[in-house]
């Protein structure tokens, strides 16, 4: 398979790519810092990954190489807990993500052949907090930001 992986170089993305390396699948890095992927995943090593440079907030050229995956992991988003929750920062980061994963969406429609699966990881607070229930993609919005 081809996969195309977004936020590839962060804490989840990482292993992630390195699982999918291993297993034999091309994997199509999208980043915003090339020089920091390639150090990341060095293509002696890593020789099916390919870093492709990507502007998760705006649509491009980088949108082409969605084409011939068979699937997108989208794993982007400003980390939550670097900075203050400033009106401007909490912007930041609903805009790093729901930007990005509406261009990933726009560049699939475009894509042929289009790939047949997003994963879309997100700040799993939407949801709320509780000791006790449980949490999935059907649950509605918790209270808190
Ligand atoms: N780790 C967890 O325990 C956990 C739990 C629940 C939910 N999540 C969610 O799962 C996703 C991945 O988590 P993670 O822990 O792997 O995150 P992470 O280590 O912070 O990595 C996120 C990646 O997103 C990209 N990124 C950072 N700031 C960005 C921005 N302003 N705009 C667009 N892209 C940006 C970076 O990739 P490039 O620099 O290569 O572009 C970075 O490597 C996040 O949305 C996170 O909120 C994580």
């Amino acid at each position: 398979m081809k996969v195309a992986v977004t936020g590839a170089t962060g804490f989840v993305g990482s292993r992630l790519v390195e699982q999918l390396h291993i297993e034999g699948h091309d994997v199509v890095v999208l980043t915003r810092n090339v020089n920091q992927a390639q150090q990341r995943f060095p293509s002696q090593v890593f020789t099916r990954v390919t870093v492709v440079a990507y502007t998760p907030m705006a649509a491009g050229e980088w949108q082409g190489a969605i084409s011939g995956c068979d699937g997108v992991v989208n794993l982007a988003g400003e980390p939550i807990a670097e900075h203050r929750w400033t009106p401007e920062h909490k912007q930041l980061l609903l805009d790093s993500r729901i930007l990005t994963t509406q261009h990933l969406v726009e560049a699939i429609n475009q894509a042929n052949p289009k790939p047949s699966v997003l994963v879309n990881a997100s700040a799993i607070g939407f949801y709320g907090t509780s000791e006790t229930a449980s949490f999935d993609e059907t649950s509605p919005a918790g209270g808190i930001f």
